[in-house]
């Protein structure tokens, strides 16, 4: 699958945060690591995080093919977890969060993200409920909330409304993204 533009078009951004700070980007909820599989490649080092042990097995082969396997960690974690806060104690140059929204986190992943280092978050807006999934409102974001979420930060991107799904598909979606900045 294909990597988000809004992941290349931050890379340089990345790529010297991770230098700099010898920590890496989280691939928050990665799926198929489509977008850390794609830093990997690019040289960035990247920790691919998800439920699914499926999902995980599949990105390290992936990332055994890149043959980067050194650039790529993997953590296996519920971040649902009714008790216990997974993200705590963790730190990062950044985190991205790609269709994937569990709202308790907000505050552990903005503790997580070391100074100066960046958010990059996109995900489904309640518009999206009329073109399909996900309907659930707990996975849907209402407007503004992520630009209110990192309000605090220096946002450097931000974007609400309805795109065409980049597959061919051609699907419309009704997305909000943010790319923000910690404050040092
Ligand atoms: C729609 S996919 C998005 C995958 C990827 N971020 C992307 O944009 O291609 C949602 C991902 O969230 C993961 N996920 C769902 N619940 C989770 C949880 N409680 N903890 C960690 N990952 C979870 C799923 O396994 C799935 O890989």
């Amino acid at each position: 699958m294909q990597h988000s533009t809004l992941v290349s078009q931050y890379i340089k951004q990345l790529k010297s945060l991770t230098s700099t700070a010898d920590e890496s980007v989280l691939d928050l909820a990665c799926g198929s690591g489509r977008n850390g599989l794609y830093l990997v490649e690019n040289g960035i080092p990247v920790t691919f995080a998800d439920v699914s042990a499926v999902a995980i097995a599949q990105v390290q082969q992936h990332a055994c093919l890149v043959n980067n396997m050194k650039q790529a960690d993997f953590w296996s974690i519920d971040f649902e977890q009714e008790e216990g806060t997974p993200l705590a104690g963790k730190s990062f140059a950044a985190i991205m969060v790609f269709r994937y929204l569990h709202r308790a986190l907000f505050e552990q992943i903005k503790q997580a993200i070391l100074p100066n280092g960046l958010i990059i978050y996109e995900t489904f807006t309640t518009e999206q409920a009329q073109f399909g999934r996900p309907k659930n409102p707990n996975f849907l974001l209402k407007a503004g909330e992520l630009a209110d979420v990192f309000s605090d930060w220096q946002i450097l991107h931000s974007f609400e409304g309805v795109v065409e799904s980049a597959n061919e598909s051609g699907q419309k979606q009704a997305i909000a993204q943010i790319v923000a900045r910690k404050p040092n």
